[in-house]
């Protein structure tokens, strides 16, 4: 295999990486476009063997395995809404995931014979089966059954291997239209009917509209049907895949991958939310990270000298911006050498944290896998001298030039690698970094073909492979190993790590963001999209770069980016090195107010959002929601329209950003909003409007449209310079009344590990509203007494529509003035609120407001 590095990579004296000039860059990626897709993708080929008619099958508890003519066909029942399938035409082996946990199952199962079927289903008699599987005798066609007699999906042409190669297919087709969402990270709209994608890491180096694929692999797809109904299958095989989607109205799957054993498994839904779930039980869930990472991230490549950071950090508290961590690119190191700091650059790495961490910044590191090719080093001559690497057919350890230049690979496919690897970050620990941000898995590479050749060598987790067997899962791989060993060497406290290049069940080691997109306005507008899929896939916590990566950001799309950018679940600013910087003072005190404006926002909305990142981790729903996630019986939440450019937020937010600059001769920019059914607040000026219709809103600079549902309890902070800080503050419930009244807010001590023994307060809100009275009813959950990260108290903001004549809390009436031990009401005049004060709560928490 002829292996070549870009020609105009500038050589440093010590061999590292020179980046190349903004003007040479476009043209690496105008060679890459034509390098990459010759290099790595394949051709599925076109001539098959179908597995073929079945003669014989075995029952085994919660498995059934028929012998075909060509191979043969498992059946095992996960639980009785998760189904895995799996073919082959040798006997089957045990399964090897890289992104499942199975259960055990207590599940039996029977066959039972109909006609020209067998039916696969559970031995316990129900009226109704979550599924069961009819597969036709004489060419082993499977069908899916929900409930016992909707047909999900079945099979058009039985699974087939290919004559040349060893490729795996199964080609599927909907009864039903159905629209198709999933997939993971992807270019292009939300649903994703009619398209073809390829699942093989990529780092494309910067990517556009069509760009595809990306640097992650999560071949789940959803089947969502316009009555709310859905289901799901995870097509659980790391090689290189094609998922192929038919426009049509009856839509057919083909799934295609390079090598076998074709596995996959069924999620039964029958809603979206319950679809997340399952997926989600099976392939992991998000740990809970610590609370600050909630908080505004700001990131360059790179932030250095040390006087850089420090001056960056400076801005952040003189401008009142607030903002939790400044994140360090990879000149922080040694000519780029993992784990290590720059004498030049960063000579007193431990201080400079520490007076960060004194100003409430955390620091997050980044971390690549190449470890640099030098024998002074004792981190390469550790890897060396204990076999840690990827090794060609011959034993030798596989060379390629990334950032530091020629570079050695750890084994992340090797569990004692994992181990060895892991155990580095105590280093970076002791250092004082609080995170972690771990770039490059693809594995990626500087040479035409962008990553490893297919010959490299891995351990596979004990099972031996090649980099097709290895190559979807090597950035799984480097963030397992620092999961696990942070775990360990940080047995109290969280720690947040990212990454770039992951497989499907990355969520329960890593959150993600979506690589080097541009500043541009298709950058903006492909975000919503790509991270509500991710979402959907299984990862709740993932960033978008915040004003782009790649290109130079305008202060218009900067201003407009903020106020999308804060609700991505995982809120982080990250632009190249060489292009226009991005901070959000750098344009004017227009753009920097803007800024302002929406990140202390998202610090007010901060027990909001922490709420959902619990209940991302309890249950895998996402924040940013489609809206067929909470309107699933409105026809416009399935319509494209509003589906790419709006979005919920949780439950009770509605979000709908400027996506577009504003068109020449125009004034002020407007966009048309969907209004899912039901009354809703605009959150600015708390107007009520009732929703099942498009309205169409303005939008100066600096306004997004946003919305808020009626009924719901907004649990809110004030606006602090960092999250820590939230501490000397009371929990502000925010209502916006209706009949009904709901809220919650999960508060923990927001940084170790305790919630797991309960030690949490889970607070659920519970009120009505009548004409003459309101009444709220707050009960808690958890083993914590107090308002843990507040000051202990609770302010309730009420729309002063009438003014209260008595307020009752826990049956007593209340004074109307202000003693700051007791609980008492005010009329805040200014915003038109009644507020009420309870510090110390006790709770069961009952509150009247007697309008009479
Ligand atoms: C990759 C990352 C990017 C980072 C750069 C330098 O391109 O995607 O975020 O800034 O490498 O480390």
């Amino acid at each position: 295999m002829v292996f070549f590095t870009i020609e105009c990579e500038i050589k440093m004296p010590d061999d590292s990486y020179n980046l190349p000039s903004k003007f040479v860059r476009p043209l690496i990626n105008m060679a890459l476009r034509f390098t990459f897709p010759l290099l790595n993708f394949r051709r599925v080929p076109r001539r098959w063997d179908p597995i073929g008619k079945i003669n014989s099958y075995k029952v085994k508890k919660n498995q059934v395995i028929f012998e075909c003519q060509n191979g043969f066909l498992e059946i095992v029942f996960i639980n009785p809404r998760i189904i895995r399938i799996r073919a082959s035409p040798e006997p089957l082996l045990i399964h090897n995931s890289w992104a499942t946990i199975e259960p055990k199952s207590k599940i039996l199962l029977q066959v039972s014979e109909k006609g020209e079927f067998y039916f696969v289903k559970r031995k316990k008699k129900s009226s109704k089966e979550p599924l069961q599987v009819a597969i036709r005798q004489s060419d082993c066609t499977i069908t899916v059954i929900r409930d016992n007699e909707e047909i999900l999906h079945h099979e058009v042409e039985s699974i087939a291997w290919s004559r040349r190669g060893s490729w795996v297919r199964c080609q599927k087709l909907s009864p039903t239209q159905e629209q198709f969402v999933g997939f993971g990270e992807k270019t292009g709209p939300l649903v994703k009917n009619g398209e073809q994608m390829i699942f093989w890491n990529s780092d494309p180096t910067t990517y556009g509209k069509d760009d595809e694929p990306l640097y992650q692999s999560e071949p789940i797809q959803i089947a969502i049907r316009k009555d709310g109904t859905a289901h799901g299958i995870f097509y659980d095989n790391p090689h290189y895949s094609v998922i192929k989607i038919s426009e049509g109205k009856q839509g057919t799957t083909d799934y295609y991958s390079e090598r076998g054993p074709l596995c996959y498994y069924i999620f039964a839904g029958p809603t979206i939310k319950e679809v997340i779930r399952q997926i989600t039980e099976l392939n992991g869930r998000l740990p809970l990270p610590p609370r600050w990472v909630l908080g505004y991230h700001q990131c360059r490549w790179s932030y250095s000298p040390e006087e850089r950071v420090r001056e960056i950090a400076e801005e952040f508290r003189t401008r009142n911006i607030p903002c939790d961590s400044i994140h360090l690119d990879i000149d922080y190191m040694d000519g780029y050498r993992c784990f290590t700091w720059s004498p030049e650059r960063f000579p007193h790495p431990q201080q400079l944290l520490e007076e960060l961490k004194d100003k409430g910044f955390k620091t997050t590191v980044i971390i690549d896998p190449g470890l640099k090719v030098d024998h002074k080093w004792p981190l390469y001559r550790e890897c060396i001298e204990g076999d840690h690497y990827c090794k060609l057919p011959n034993g030798k350890p596989f060379v390629a030039p990334v950032w530091p230049g020629k570079c050695v690979f750890p084994d992340f496919t090797h569990p004692s690698v994992r181990k060895w690897w892991g155990e580095k970050f105590q280093e970076l620990l002791d250092v004082g970094v609080e995170a972690f941000w771990l770039d490059m898995g693809e594995p990626s590479i500087f040479s035409a073909r962008r990553t490893a050749p297919d010959f490299v060598r891995h351990n596979m987790n004990g099972w031996e492979g090649d980099h097709r067997d290895a190559h979807n899962v090597y950035g799984q791989g480097m963030a397992i190993a620092a999961r696990e060993q942070l775990n360990e060497l940080r047995k109290k406290q969280r720690t947040f790590i990212f990454v770039r290049s992951c497989y499907a069940g990355i969520q329960r080691y890593a959150a993600s963001w979506t690589g080097d997109n541009r500043s541009n306005w298709i950058g903006l507008q492909q975000s919503i999209p790509m991270i509500i899929n991710m979402g959907l896939t299984g990862q709740p916590f993932v960033a978008a770069d915040l004003g782009g990566f790649e290109d130079d950001c305008t202060p218009e799309l900067l201003a407009r980016w903020y106020q999308l950018g804060v609700f991505y679940p995982f809120c982080r600013n990250h632009s190249a090195a060489g292009t226009a910087n991005q901070e959000p003072w750098v344009f004017d005190r227009e753009i920097e107010a803007i800024a302002r404006k929406y990140i202390e926002l998202r610090y007010q909305l901060l027990p909001y959002i922490y709420y959902h990142l619990w209940k991302s981790s309890q249950t895998g729903l996402p924040i940013m929601r489609p809206l067929f996630m909470e309107a699933p019986n409105e026809s416009n939440a399935y319509d494209s329209k509003w589906l790419d450019t709006e979005f919920f937020f949780g439950k009770s937010l509605l979000i709908a950003p400027i996506l577009e600059n504003i068109p020449e001769g125009v004034e002020v920019s407007s966009r048309e909003v969907y209004l899912p059914k039901g009354v809703w607040f605009d959150y600015w000026t708390k107007e009520k409007i009732t929703g099942g219709k498009t309205i169409t809103v303005e939008a100066p600079l600096d306004h997004l449209p946003l919305f808020v549902k009626a009924g719901t309890v907004l649990p809110m902070a004030p606006v602090v310079q960092h999250v820590e800080k939230t501490k000397k503050h009371p929990l502000i419930l925010e209502l916006f009344p209706s009949k009904k009244i709901r809220g919650k807010v999960y508060l923990d001590d927001g940084y170790t590990k305790d919630f797991k023994d309960e030690k949490y307060q889970l607070l659920s809100i519970s009120g009505e509203q009548k004409e003459d009275s309101m009444s709220l009813t707050i009960n808690s959950k958890g083993k914590l007494e107090d308002l843990p990260t507040t000051s202990n108290k609770l302010l309730f903001r009420i729309p002063q529509e009438k003014i209260p004549e008595k307020v009752i809390v826990n049956g007593k009436s209340i004074t109307k003035r202000t003693s700051k031990k007791k609980n008492y009401w005010q009329l805040d005049q200014t915003n038109k609120l009644i507020e009420i004060h309870c510090p110390k709560p006790n709770f069961p928490l009952d509150i009247t407001l007697d309008f009479k």
